[in-house]
């Protein structure tokens, strides 16, 4: 019987020769996870961007450093997360993810999601939300910061990092403001236990 850390190896050097999907061609690395196998919660972006294809880290380059950073603030701490993305390879020049390399790559994200065993998975942006909650009218804006209980784990869509980077102000209603709530209010339910 192998472990989950030895069950994850394996997806990861499975994920490592994948080419289901035409991204393989141009990827540098893929980007399989950051942080802890067994932790509470789980995130999960868009997809790798430049510095993370180049390094095989999620969310390592200026969007990813404001949330770690946001995240370091409110007192998570190394132990309390895994993070993902919606698919592993980078798309060219940063675009969306496309619905067939979505789906192509949705098994290894189960896997993941299913070894890591998260109480909540929080859904960082548009396409991570358009992933798990299919509901066409639910924007990011609208669907933030609730909790959405789906086989009994709970989904929280939160915005985001990149749509910071253009809103400075931490005033009352203001994106950095609500991105912080939303991360404390999780943070408070992984200490509620
Ligand atoms: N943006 C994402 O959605 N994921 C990353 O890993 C980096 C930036
Ligand atoms: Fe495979 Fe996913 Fe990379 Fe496509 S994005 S090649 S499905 S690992």
């Amino acid at each position: 019987m192998l472990t989950t850390q030895e069950q994850l190896n394996n997806l990861r050097l499975e994920v490592q020769k994948c080419t289901k999907c035409s991204l393989c061609e141009s990827r540098n690395k893929i980007v399989f996870s950051d942080g802890c196998n067994n932790a509470p919660i789980m995130f999960i972006g868009e997809a790798p961007g430049h510095n993370e294809d180049i390094t095989g880290i999620p969310f390592i380059g200026r969007a990813g450093q404001l949330l770690r950073k946001f995240m370091f603030d409110v007192g998570f701490s190394k132990d309390d997360f895994y993070i993902a993305n919606t698919i592993k390879c980078r798309p060219p020049q940063n675009r969306k993810p496309k619905t067939e390399e979505k789906e192509a790559c949705k098994r290894y994200l189960e896997k993941q999601i299913e070894l890591v065993n998260p109480k909540i998975i929080v859904l960082v942006g548009s396409t991570a939300l358009e992933s798990f909650i299919q509901d066409k009218k639910l924007t990011i804006s609208k669907a933030r910061g609730q909790i959405f209980e789906i086989d009994n784990r709970k989904y929280i869509p939160i915005f985001h990092p990149s749509y910071l980077l253009r809103y400075h102000s931490m005033d009352e209603g203001t994106p950095r403001y609500l991105f912080k709530k939303d991360l404390e209010m999780i943070q408070e339910l992984i200490k509620e236990g």
